[in-house]
């Protein structure tokens, strides 16, 4: 079979997904697959037509790729793509959204508030900044409603660091999600789904010296993974269950990964739910896959010929 990388494209995170498509493509390879990365452009379309592939895995990270509107086109097109289809990648992609849905789920998500960038506008930022602080409390979070690799996101801990919080995210799109911060111990759950019967891996914990920013995510050494994440086995499996059932309740497809903070109780909170997660040397998924036995370029794989099915 004939398989296509898509790529890069103009999000944030297109540095990422460049990344995390040469390796997927390079892994895909040594197991004998045809496979070529397209950087996503004006040219998609001409070249999926020319291509003719088997089957799309789009690898793209950030707004038109996670967004589902690279999917729609590939539906269009009549083109086989792997992974969560256009309509759940939209719900899964705003946060807020997904938080909500996997609420009705009986799942765990901070308690949060949704702030249009016209609202400050409108009543003014101090006026709205108290009514947040009012209804959520401190610390809390700030974050892009839509949007990845942590970026636009701000731990806040008093009242005087939202403003510059809001500056941030705001300027990675016009909608914040702002929720309650929850301490304990931060994790990422990867999901496969190879026949309908999704699979949680390892849970992979992250510990850094400061937040787990951009910096800290891509860059070599400044962050340290347990994969196993260090918990307690019912912890560990009341988290597993926790992005299973988000990823049911999402109705995504073949693969997910789950972000969630286990607090000192030992609940696991949603934070949210990625449809296309990293790939890169230092992203969760394939540390998570290796911890639960599995040759990487073997799953990638598997997970094309589930995409094929
Ligand atoms: N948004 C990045 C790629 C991730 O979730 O891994
Ligand atoms: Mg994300």
């Amino acid at each position: 079979p004939r398989v296509v990388v898509l790529a890069g494209g103009l999000s944030h995170e297109r540095d990422v997904s460049l990344r995390s498509g040469r390796r997927v493509a390079e892994a895909l390879r040594s197991t004998g697959l045809e496979v070529t990365v397209h950087d996503v452009d004006a040219d998609l379309v001409p070249a999926l037509t020319e291509a003719r592939p088997d089957l799309v895995w789009p690898l793209l990270h950030g707004a038109s790729g996670e967004d589902g509107s690279v999917r729609d086109v590939l539906e269009l097109l009549g083109v086989r793509a792997l992974g969560t289809g256009p309509r759940a990648s939209r719900v899964a992609w705003s946060k807020p959204i997904a938080k909500t849905s996997v609420t009705r789920a009986g799942i765990a998500t901070p308690d949060f508030v949704t702030l249009p960038q016209s609202l400050f506008r409108e009543l003014g930022a101090s006026r709205v900044m108290d009514a947040v602080v009012a209804r959520l409390g401190l610390p809390l979070v700030v974050k892009p409603s839509r949007g990845g690799s942590a970026l636009g996101v701000t731990l806040v801990r008093t009242a005087d660091e939202l403003p510059g919080a809001m500056v941030s995210c705001f300027a990675y799109g016009d909608t914040a999600l702002i929720e309650r911060a929850v301490e304990g111990t931060e994790l990422a759950i990867s999901v496969i789904d190879l026949d309908g019967t999704p699979q949680a891996l390892p849970a992979v914990e992250v510990v850094t010296d400061g937040p787990y920013d951009y910096d800290a995510r891509y860059n070599p050494g400044r962050t340290e993974y347990f994969a196993p994440a260090r918990l307690p086995d019912d912890v560990a499996a009341r988290a597993a269950e926790t992005a299973v059932a988000a990823h049911r309740a999402l109705g995504l497809s073949h693969l997910s990964r789950t972000d969630l903070i286990v607090d000192a109780d030992g609940v696991p909170w949603f934070l949210e739910v990625n449809v296309a997660p990293g790939m890169t040397e230092t992203s969760l998924f394939p540390q998570a896959a290796e911890a639960g036995g599995h040759h990487l370029a073997d799953l990638y794989r598997r997970l094309v010929e589930a995409g094929l099915r």
